[in-house]
This record gives C-alpha cells, structure tokens and sequence, in this order.
C-alpha cells in the first residue's frame, strides 16, 4: 500500500532513499505518483526526450511552463521539481527570479538549477518561498564546455549549494567515491544519476528505463521495454485493419 501524505522540499530534506523520475506529460506523471515515486522532476531532459532536440540547450521557459502545467495536474502524492532551461537564470537576479517564480505558477513545487555559480539567484528564489535543488558533477546545459563525462565535484561546491539554502542537490555522473564523500559531508539529501550507489537517492530519466529513449546513458538500468511493446501492438493493430 503506497503511503498517501503529501511530499514536500521540507520532507525530503530529512528521507533516506529518496525515489526521483522524470516526467513530462499526464498520464507518466499520474503513474509515477500513484506508483508512489518521492519527487517527479520536469526535466529539461524533455528537450531530448520529447522533442528530439539534440541536447537540452534549446528547452525554452514556454516549454517548461507547458509540461510543468501537464505533470502538475496529475499529481497528488509526489514533490513536483521543475527545471529552469538554459538562459533562464544566467542573466541576473531578477530574471532568474521571475522564470522561478513562472514554473511555480505553472504547477512546480520546486525548481532545480545546474552548478555552483548562482549562489545569489538561488537566495533570491529561497527568500521568495521557493525550495530551490542543486545539480553538479554533469551539468547537461554545459556540455558545450563539459562534454559529455563523468565529472568530480568539490565538496567546497556541494557546501556552498547547502550553504545557500539549497535542500537536494542532484549529482550527476560524478565518481562513486566523490559522490560518497559529498553525501558524508551535506545534510541536504544527494540524489545520484550514474554517480554510483552511496548517494541519499536515485533519480533516473523514465523514458530511459522503461526503454522508450533510444539512446540511454550505458549506466542506466532498463526495467521495462516499451519500445518493443508498443512496436508489437501498432504491428498488430495494422495487421488487423489490413485483414478487414
Ligand atoms: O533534466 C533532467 O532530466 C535532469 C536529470 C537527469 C537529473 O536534470
């Protein structure tokens, strides 16, 4: 029986083992959460995953605002996380604090933004009420700069997230042991993605695991195949008008 209480930014700080997946639309969002995940992120993953887009570079406040609106009229259990797209917080203070400010007004009961570099728009939105989760190690809107590799992070950095007001910080395809020191060394939960198994929790991009994306990162474990489902049925269903 999945347990009903509401989760919020203020729970999750003190969960272990904290559940994270990705969603972008109504109906996986709506299984997520009565599936019972912990957080429901709208990704600016959907930039690939949705729109073909080659990275997330691209995803645009309107299209984070539209699927944020999507997943959060879906959603009664799960802490809804929504992700500030690239260009949306890198250009001062109080245009990062109106594009929070609009995702939270599309539904988001939280927003995430990538590194360690705006500590004062991170305040900013904490101070407006808004619970704000951190994202090191393989920051996707940088790959640019990054490529894209396993990443070690500072403990220095994850501390200034903290420090800021931060209350997850989401760590990225960081080394295993940088990832165990940093979540030894935070307070605030550490949620890994290919940063190995000793992180607070564990988010991965749904399409990826249920095999819906074809070009998953190699450390993701796939636990359904829905592409060869739903290939399966279309045949099928093309086999039968063509039998009519
Ligand atoms: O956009 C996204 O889906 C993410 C996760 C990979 C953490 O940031």
């Amino acid at each position: 029986m999945v347990k009903k209480e509401k989760i919020t930014a203020l729970s999750i700080i003190k969960k272990q083992n904290i559940s994270a997946l990705t969603a972008y639309d109504y109906p996986i969002a709506k299984l997520l959460d009565e599936s019972g995940i912990d957080i429901i992120l709208v990704g600016d993953s959907l930039g690939n995953v949705m729109l073909g887009y080659r990275n997330t570079i691209p995803v645009t406040m309107t299209e984070m605002i539209i699927h944020t609106q999507a997943v959060s009229r879906a959603v009664n259990r799960a802490l809804v996380v929504a992700d500030l797209p690239f260009g949306s917080y890198q250009k001062g203070t109080k245009e990062a604090l109106s594009n929070a400010i609009d995702l939270v007004k599309a539904g988001a009961e939280a927003v995430k933004l990538e590194g360690a570099e705006y500590l004062d728009e991170v305040k900013s939105m904490i101070r407006a009420g808004i619970p704000v989760m951190g994202h090191l190690g393989f920051t996707p809107q940088s790959v640019n700069k990054l490529g894209h590799k396993l990443q070690d992070v500072s403990v220095r950095d994850a501390k200034k997230l903290e420090a800021a007001g931060c209350f997850a910080v989401v760590l990225e395809m960081v080394p295993p042991d940088t990832a165990q020191k940093i979540t030894k060394a935070l307070k605030i939960p550490t949620i890994g993605i290919g940063s190995g198994p000793h992180c607070d929790g564990q988010i991965l991009v749904t399409y990826d695991m249920i095999g819906l994306y074809p070009n998953p990162p190699k450390f993701v474990r796939k636990y359904a195949d829905l592409s060869s489902d739903i290939t399966k049925a279309v045949k099928n269903f093309i086999a039968d008008v063509r039998a009519a």
